[in-house]
């Protein structure tokens, strides 16, 4: 074990020195885990207010207290962005800034001391250039990086962590989802309430609404559509992705005030949309408005930009346009093309590494 509590995994029990081309079926990447060679890992003591230089480690098992905060008490953030391996060869990551400043947000309101924005795209860059065999060739996936801020300190009251830790770790992944998404709408449990965590990456924003994912999968639905928890009126988000719906030149999403992860996908697509002509509106949206459109699509890091199919609510069920011609079909060639390098970034976006 190493000063950071980090047991180190021997070379031999993760991949070795295996070529790029061997070393999993880049042509079955799924959204899972898959571990590759290094983490990253930088911590902050009580006092210090500020994370001291980090450093890469193998990857491998963190040990912590039992009595540690993100174990007792879920305080933690986790953040979720992707390398890109373009037809050039290059690998470039996205608006990883972005993940930066909502990192700082949420561990602002977590009580957490946070990387600067300067530590954090520092420590990507690194966690993705450790492990650059693992990210996909074209076409196949990318390499998935998933920070972590936690409260590792032991703490047995109920307050915040005197120690923190961030750590980076990558895995190779493919779509979140195959095909488009079919979604029924939850009306009993929410996701999120005002003054509450789901505007931020909280760790624990995410196991309470296990039970009913679940339980609309076991139905045969891929996800669940949220409604807003103050009025079980408007649609908020999904699982793990936004929702925008359109209705001839108008394309709206819920509005980023507390409830609304603010998915950078989604203010990509915004922009994107923009440009491409359409009118953007943010504001809350009534159900039957996303009954009655003629098209919806969701945003995320993990997922990119899905078609919904259908959607099915007290069992009225509306199916939607997906495929070619569609809207999303076309916001997806465009964010991807920029992503892979395929069109040209004039905006300030990739950071190639
Ligand atoms: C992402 O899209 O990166 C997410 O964080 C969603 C999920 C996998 C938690």
């Amino acid at each position: 074990r190493n000063a950071v509590g980090v047991q180190t995994a021997s070379d031999a029990s993760i991949n070795g020195d295996r070529e790029e081309h061997d070393l999993c079926n880049w042509d079955e990447l799924k959204f899972s885990l898959i571990p590759t060679d290094y983490m990253y890992v930088m911590k902050c003591s009580s006092g210090e207010g500020a994370f001291s230089q980090g450093h890469l480690t193998r990857y491998g098992n963190v040990e912590l207290s039992p009595s540690s905060g993100v174990l007792n008490y879920g305080q933690g953030l986790l953040e979720g962005l992707k390398a890109y391996r373009g037809d050039d060869n290059r690998i470039r990551l996205f608006r990883p800034e972005q993940n930066a400043l909502r990192m700082q947000m949420g561990a602002e309101r977590m009580c957490m001391p946070s990387p600067t924005a300067e530590q954090f795209v520092g420590s990507i860059k690194q966690t993705a250039l450790a492990n650059k065999r693992w990210v996909p060739p074209p076409g196949k996936g990318s390499l998935y990086i998933r920070p972590l801020l936690l409260g590792t300190g032991a703490i047995l009251g109920v307050a915040p962590s005197p120690e923190y830790t961030f750590l980076a770790y990558a895995s190779p992944v493919g779509n979140y989802f195959t095909g488009s998404m079919h979604f029924s709408v939850e009306d009993k449990v929410y996701r999120a309430i005002p003054g509450g965590t789901g505007g931020i990456k909280s760790i624990t924003n995410y196991s309470p609404i296990y039970k009913a994912v679940t339980q609309a999968k076991a139905k045969g639905f891929t996800d669940v559509i949220f409604l807003d928890a103050a009025t079980g009126k408007n649609i908020e988000e999904a699982t793990a992705c936004n929702i925008f719906v359109a209705k001839g030149n108008v394309i709206s999403t819920p509005p980023i005030a507390g409830t609304i992860l603010p998915g950078i996908t989604r203010k990509t697509i915004i922009e994107v949309a923009s440009w491409l002509g359409y009118q953007i509106e943010e504001r809350a949206i009534p159900l039957e408005e996303l009954m009655n459109a003629d098209e919806a699509f969701c945003t995320g890091t993990a997922i990119a930009i899905k078609p919904v199919g259908s959607v099915t609510y007290q069992g009225q069920r509306v199916e939607y346009k997906t495929g070619e011609g569609t809207l999303s079909e076309t916001l997806f060639r465009t964010l991807t093309g920029i992503q892979t390098g395929r069109i040209e970034d004039t905006m300030g976006w990739i950071v190639e590494i």
